[in-house]
């Protein structure tokens, strides 16, 4: 296997028909209107030299290396600013152009150190090419003049340099993080000879706005900019396509490597999800993978309070086999379970849920879907037919006003996000619905036309409110609800009633009822409008009622069915889509087929060669329960840290405690392995072979670049699980697992692994109506065949500030680190979070004595923790934030047992909380300021 080397047509592709037809030195080319001469030369074959030109930015020309010559025009222009003419003739050899090209580069060259034999860049270096390609041969300037050589080394970012002494000004760097990441972090200062690449005023990068995406170090075309482990560990020397196991945007990557050792991540251009760009996290934060924390050997213990004992695989499987079944014996098919991962593969995920089913021969498999984005699998079944979102990314692309609601995609969907931004400049209307300031609202050249600030567990009335102001102000589309939609009028008689309008649900929401009627009309009249959202609508007790009021607005908009419109969930983990699509809810097989479907069960039944029960099995929280009551006493974690990432710890802890069995595969002994009775090592996303299934329903392959550390594969692991159970499962290679899923599957009938390597990737439904996927859903007619308007009254939850609680906690991530943390924080990217800490409104400080740093201690009525404040307006008064990153903080030892009540999904978002100085003046004690706040009238 080789480097791949993406070719770079150096300026962007322009849509439309190949109508512009011109001569390229003796090669004919057709391309679309608005197309560059270099962009046709290159696709004629032809390589104009270029500097400052690369096909993902627009073009900027400064270098003046790709000048050309044009029959008829006079001088040498750019070719990477000069727009193709029909019947235009160029020359791009001349000796007129050789000659100023090759001046040209005797100039960068005069200012630049020549060790290119010892340059981290040597092989990858455009500069370089460049003097080879324009036939430089002398440089006539010496270094006796002013020059840059001595400019100080940047080191401050932990993962790449920045080194002026080698940079040619070229402005790629500021163009990328402007044009592509949206951060705007660099500038060139100065003019002339004095001209400079500088992050911030004069500042490091590391002390600057700059967020590490890495995008400027991509467009680099020399060594300025160069990736701290290229430095480290040389040039790599060949290249793995493969998917980011991190967030559900699923970017596509090139891992380069050297030997066995990954150099960099380099994001794939070809990648669907991404196109070329990442984040901090995909392209630099996979350390973790080779940490020493990895456990790489299984242990079993008898009694959680016993040392471990390092075994053979052979014993490991024969006694997680051995128990599981004595359990069934002892207390019947119903007291063992498993919970599956949406860190996982598909392949691994389905073989996982198949082992419940088959071997264990009960329905008792969740996923950690259920904790994140349940609601959206129910409300959107519900109302659309489909559990799923509705777009490919880049229909953001089309949209005129985007709402984006309980989501802060430049924290933790950071390269959609991007996209988002991309859009935004160009002009669309933005409305955020969060009761926190996220960055979206503010950012450069970005400023929301509504924030919606309600109050923690009000969406439901926001929701409502808008589809009100949209039905009684006649701004429904009639025609699409018309002939594509069923039970309106039921709802908008509901939806009409007083309650729901902006006016009577401003004190609920605390959102003025006339920026709420703008945005709505906003919304309803402004063009394409798209609803993105994330974890801030579903852990709600109302989170299913609150995307079905979400798709409910959408219907009546007629914002279905098209580029740029939809309702679109932001997947948090990397495979959350795909773990749901697979079957591991208790209640559904792959394909969200009920397990009471006779014919569904058959399917699996004749294939499966075994019976299948078709009551629902027990979801997470009810396993948790049943352990406490004595009748559910094995589990299998797949990949999850349960004991730190489900709500209300207590409990969790009480549940695994009291179980016989736990068996944990992780990569790491994690919190939930100190209950575990087994650990089985995991093997990270690098040694896994298999397929992820982003937010947009895109299959991706993930690829081993190496063999896994434990010696097993988790699917083959699985399956001798369920051998030694005495149901025989067995696959030589994960795209036989996926052959079975596409069987089995109607939305991924036509997916197979040669198929994703054929094609790269492909959005599900992908079968014989749909034989090159489905990147927009719901185009001519639902799934379900009508849209269903679903009646959404608000119910408030039942946790409310109180007196002894009067503040409401929300929880949320931040772009560094990623859910529990246990990759992120074994990577350099602490260097940016060390700890969790509690945002505060400087008001909600102030009454509590509370000072930016202090060490407050935050209580719920199911338990405490303390954690350090940060005073912070980004907040309104009453509302806490923190994330959930370290183990020590322990955010959800406070998150209550509250739910959704459809699908059980945690209230994680709203949780009634007290903060106080967790040594406090004795003036200020929580109590005091409670009174306070209530004789202020903040709380009930
Ligand atoms: S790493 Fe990203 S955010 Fe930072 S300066 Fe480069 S492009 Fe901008
Ligand atoms: S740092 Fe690199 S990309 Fe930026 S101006 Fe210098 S050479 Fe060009
Ligand atoms: S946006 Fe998500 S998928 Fe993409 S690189 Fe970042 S963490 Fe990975
Ligand atoms: S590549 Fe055209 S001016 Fe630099």
């Amino acid at each position: 296997m080789t480097l791949l080397k993406e070719p770079d047509f150096g300026t962007p592709a322009k849509d439309g028909p190949a109508s512009v037809s011109l001569e390229v030195d003796g090669m004919r080319v057709a391309v679309p209107e608005g197309t560059s001469v270099m962009r046709a030369a290159a696709m004629a074959g032809v390589d104009v030299p270029k500097l400052c030109a690369t096909d993902r930015l627009e073009a900027f020309g400064s270098c003046r290396l790709c000048l050309v010559e044009i029959d008829g025009r006079r001088g040498t222009p750019a070719s990477c600013t000069t727009p193709v003419a029909d019947g235009m003739v160029v020359h791009t050899q001349t000796p007129k152009v050789a000659k100023l090209r090759e001046n040209v580069m005797e100039l960068y060259i005069s200012d630049h150190p020549l060790d290119c034999l010892t340059c981290s860049a040597n092989g990858d270096c455009e500069l370089q090419d460049m003097a080879g390609a324009v036939g430089l041969r002398q440089v006539r300037y010496g270094y006796d003049g002013e020059n840059h050589l001595d400019a100080v080394v940047d080191q401050s970012n932990p993962y790449f340099d920045f080194d002026p002494s080698k940079c040619i000004a070229c402005s790629r760097c500021v163009r990328a993080c402007d044009e592509i990441q949206g951060t705007f972090a660099l500038t060139i200062e100065g003019r002339g000879f004095d001209s400079k690449v500088s992050p911030g005023a004069g500042e490091s990068f590391m002390d600057s706005e700059c967020v590490s995406c890495g995008a400027c170090v991509q467009a680099c075309p020399t060594a300025t900019l160069q990736e701290k482990s290229v430095i480290q560990l040389g040039m790599p020397s060949r290249s793995v396509i493969t998917t980011c196991a991190y967030c559900g945007v699923g970017c596509s990557f090139k891992a380069e490597l050297r030997g066995d050792e990954v150099v960099r991540m380099v994001p794939h251009k070809d990648g669907g999800a991404n196109e070329g760009h990442s984040c901090v996290k995909g392209r630099f934060a996979f350390g973790y993978a080779t940490h020493p924390d990895r456990m790489l050997r299984p242990m079993i213990r008898e009694k959680i309070t016993d040392p471990w004992r390092e075994v053979e695989w052979d014993e490991a499987i024969g006694t997680v086999a051995r128990r599981m079944l004595e359990i069934r014996q002892r207390h019947g098919a119903g007291a063992i379970g498993a919970i599956t991962s949406s860190r996982c593969t598909n392949e691994e995920v389905y073989v996982v849920q198949k082992m419940v089913r088959a071997a264990f021969g009960n329905n008792n498999v969740d996923t950690c879907a259920r904790v994140c984005h349940s609601p959206t699998g129910y409300g959107l079944k519900q109302t659309f037919g489909e559990s799923a979102g509705t777009q490919d990314f880049k229909s953001v692309a089309q949209s005129d006003v985007i709402m984006v609601i309980g989501a802060n995609p430049t924290d933790g969907h950071p390269v959609f996000a991007s996209r988002m931004k991309q859009r935004l400049r160009q002009g669309a209307k933005l409305i955020v619905v969060d009761p926190r300031r996220i960055d979206l609202v503010r950012s450069p050249h970005i400023e929301a036309d509504h924030h919606l600030q309600l109050r923690p567990g009000t969406n439901v009335a926001i929701v409502n409110a808008m589809a009100h102001v949209v039905v009684t102000e006649g701004l429904i589309d009639q025609s699409f609800i018309g002939e594509r939609c069923e039970g309106f009028d039921e709802w908008a008689q509901f939806i009409s009633g007083v309650e729901n309008s902006p006016e009577a649900v401003e004190p609920i929401t605390g959102v003025p009822a006339a920026e709420l009627r703008a945005a709505a009309r906003l919304y309803a009249q402004g063009g394409n409008g798209a609803i993105y959202y994330g974890l801030g609508v579903t852990e709600h007790s109302q989170g299913s009622t609150m995307v079905m009021g979400m798709a409910n607005l959408a219907m009546a908009c007629g914002n279905i069915g098209r580029d740029g419109v939809g309702v679109n969930p932001l997947r948090g983990q990397n495979n959350v889509q795909g773990s749901c699509d697979m079957g591991s809810f208790p209640h559904e097989l792959s394909g969200y087929r009920h397990v009471s479907d006779d014919a569904a069960r058959k399917v699996f039944e004749n294939l499966w060669g075994t019976t299948l029960l078709a009551e629902p099995g027990l979801r997470i929280p009810n396993m948790f329960d049943a352990a406490i009551e004595g009748t559910f006493r094995g589990l299998f974690v797949h990949g999850e840290d349960i004991a730190q990432s489900d709500p209300n710890v207590k409990h969790v802890l009480a549940a695994l405690g009291a179980m016989e069995l736990v068996v944990v595969q992780d990569l790491f002994l994690n919190e939930t392995a100190k209950f575990a009775h087994v650990f089985l090592p995991g093997a990270s996303f690098l040694e896994k072979d298999g397929t992820f299934t982003n937010a947009e329903r895109r299959i991706n392959r993930v690829r081993a670049v190496m063999k896994p550390k434990s010696g097993r594969h988790e699917w083959d692991i699985v399956c001798q699980i369920a051998t030694a159970m005495g149901y025989p499962m067995q696959y030589d290679h994960p795209s036989q697992i996926m052959d079975e899923i596409a069987s089995v599957t109607p939305t991924f009938t036509g997916v197979s692994f040669d198929k994703l390597d054929e094609v790269g990737s492909v959005q599900w439904p992908c079968n014989e109506q749909a034989p090159d996927g489905t990147p927009i859903m719901h185009v001519d007619a639902f799934t379900r065949g009508l849209g269903r308007f679903v009646p959404t009254p608000f119910v408030p939850t039942d946790e409310r500030s109180t007196r002894r609680f009067p503040l409401i906690l929300t929880t949320g991530r931040i772009l560094s680190q990623y859910n529990v943390g246990a990759q992120t924080r074994r990577t350099a990217n602490i260097a940016w979070h060390q700890e969790d800490v509690l945002e505060i409104h400087p008001h909600d400080a102030e009454v509590r004595g509370i000072e930016d740093g202090d060490e407050v201690t935050l209580a719920s009525r199911v338990g405490a923790t303390t954690l350090h404040a940060q005073i912070s307006d980004r907040m309104p008064t009453g509302v806490v934030y923190t994330t959930f990153h370290y183990p020590v903080t322990g955010a959800n030892v406070v998150t209550t047992e509250n739910s959704d009540w459809a699908t059980n999904c945690p209230e994680y978002k709203v949780t009634a909380v007290q903060v106080t100085l967790t040594h406090p003046v004795p003036h200020l004690l929580g109590e005091v300021a409670a009174d306070r706040e209530l004789a202020a009238g903040l709380v009930d």
